[in-house]
């Protein structure tokens, strides 16, 4: 009791300190597509009204952090990358009520307002005032947080946790257990939800159902355990790194298969496999390719097609239309539908209590410094995720 006093009183006091001053730290810059990241110091503004400053703790390599590294997102360069953030709230700006300097945090790529037509619709997540989509790289005020070398630097997504400090949005950020263990729940932030998520919550895979998930990776790796826990009785995976597939097995796939092995292409097989087609199909890479093939691997009345992954800026998915008229759906999944200040603390309590148990999600945790360390076993395809920590 007395410690934890002492602890509250000194973190308001370091905050009450800090609140007005900008932070010098060590971040990740991103300084044009396609380049090497590039450790700087950097410069992070207080919080304004309405934000908050989080001391980063662990922050996860995603597949989208890659994409929009290599310029494929829409990202605006320089920018600080990482979305899968868990942190110690720094300092909180004017009007910051819902969390307090010293509180256990995950960052939210997808913020909840609780005021914009889809926060306050039931369905869905996908709040108005988030930055994924036509990325601004800014906060809402239009300005950012971020310099270095004299130079401003943009945000990620509106998260940017490739950094010991940031800066979100109030409404970008969850508040979660005390007891959370930081090195591990920053896979809450998004892995979990968004792979997890789009099994359990967003499509509600049915008891028994047959299942196809396209990528085993971070994300495939997490829906594949959202359909286990449903009680499918089928789960295909498929990949083009059979490295992927001993540990999927583990996690509950029956049927392996290498698209680049097969004689016909993947989606005939799994029709052949099926006779009928799957209940559920996954697509966790991010290619028009894949979600076509996940499309035409659906049972042609019922099927669900579930597009998880992120395509690359301005592609386009060209689709047999007149097919689509026989019952079909094809769905976009983002962070499984959860409206995320809401849901996803609960998640990590979750994980607490052990009802869930994402330390299979997470193969291989490295010191921020081994950044180039980390994103070289990613390209090697050795990771499920790696979580960087400070
Ligand atoms: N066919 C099958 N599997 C493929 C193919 C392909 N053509 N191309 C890549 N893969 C596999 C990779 O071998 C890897 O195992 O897809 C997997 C992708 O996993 P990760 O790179 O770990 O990425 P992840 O973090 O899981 O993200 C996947 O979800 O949230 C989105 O933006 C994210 O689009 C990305 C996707
Ligand atoms: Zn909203």
């Amino acid at each position: 009791m007395l410690n934890d006093f002492w602890y509250a009183n000194s973190i308001n006091t370091l905050s009450r300190l800090s609140r007005s001053r900008t932070i010098t730290c060590r971040a990740a810059v991103a300084w044009a597509a396609n380049s090497t990241l590039s450790i700087e110091e950097v410069q992070v503004e207080p919080p304004k009204a309405g934000e908050v400053r989080i001391k980063v703790t662990s922050t996860g390599i995603c597949g989208s952090d890659d994409h929009a590294i290599k310029g494929l997102l829409s990202a605006v360069f320089p920018y600080i990358p990482g979305h899968e953030g868990a942190g110690i709230v720094e300092s909180i700006g004017k009007g910051v009520s819902s969390v307090k300097p010293g509180d256990k945090v995950l960052t939210l790529i997808i913020p909840q307002c609780r005021e914009c037509s889809s926060c306050l619709h039931p369905k869905g997540n996908f709040c108005e005032k988030q930055d994924a989509l036509s990325s601004s790289g800014l906060m809402l005020d239009g300005t950012s947080r971020f310099t270095c070398k004299g130079k401003k630097i943009h945000h990620s997504f509106r998260t940017s946790t490739f950094t010991e400090y940031t800066v979100v949005l109030e409404i970008a950020v969850a508040k979660i257990d005390a007891a959370a263990p930081m090195d591990k729940v920053s896979a809450i932030s998004c892995e979990v939800p968004t792979g997890y998520g789009a099994a359990v919550h967003s499509a509600k895979v049915t008891r028994g159902s047959t299942c196809v998930v396209y990528g085993l990776g971070g994300i495939g790796s997490a829906i594949v355990m959202g359909c286990k826990a449903s009680g499918a009785a089928r789960i295909i995976g498929v990949d083009i790194n059979e490295e992927k597939f001993p540990r999927a097995r583990a996690l509950g796939v029956t049927d392996c298969l290498n698209p680049r092995k097969l004689k016909k292409p993947v989606q005939q097989v799994v029709m052949e496999m099926t006779g009928v087609g799957v209940d559920f199909a996954f697509e966790a890479i991010g290619l028009p390719d894949v979600m076509l093939a996940a499309w035409d691997s659906c049972h042609l009345s019922h099927g669900v097609c579930l597009i998880v992954g992120v395509a690359p800026s301005n592609s386009k998915l060209s689709l047999d239309a007149s097919k689509i008229f026989s019952g079909r759906t094809l769905k976009g999944v983002c962070l499984g539908d959860y409206k995320t200040r809401d849901c996803i603390p609960q998640l990590v309590t979750d994980y607490l209590q052990n009802k869930i148990n994402i330390d299979p999600l997470v193969t291989h945790q490295l010191p921020f410094d081994q950044l180039h360390k980390a994103f070289e076993l990613y390209h090697a395809g050795k990771t499920i995720r790696c979580i960087l920590l400070f």
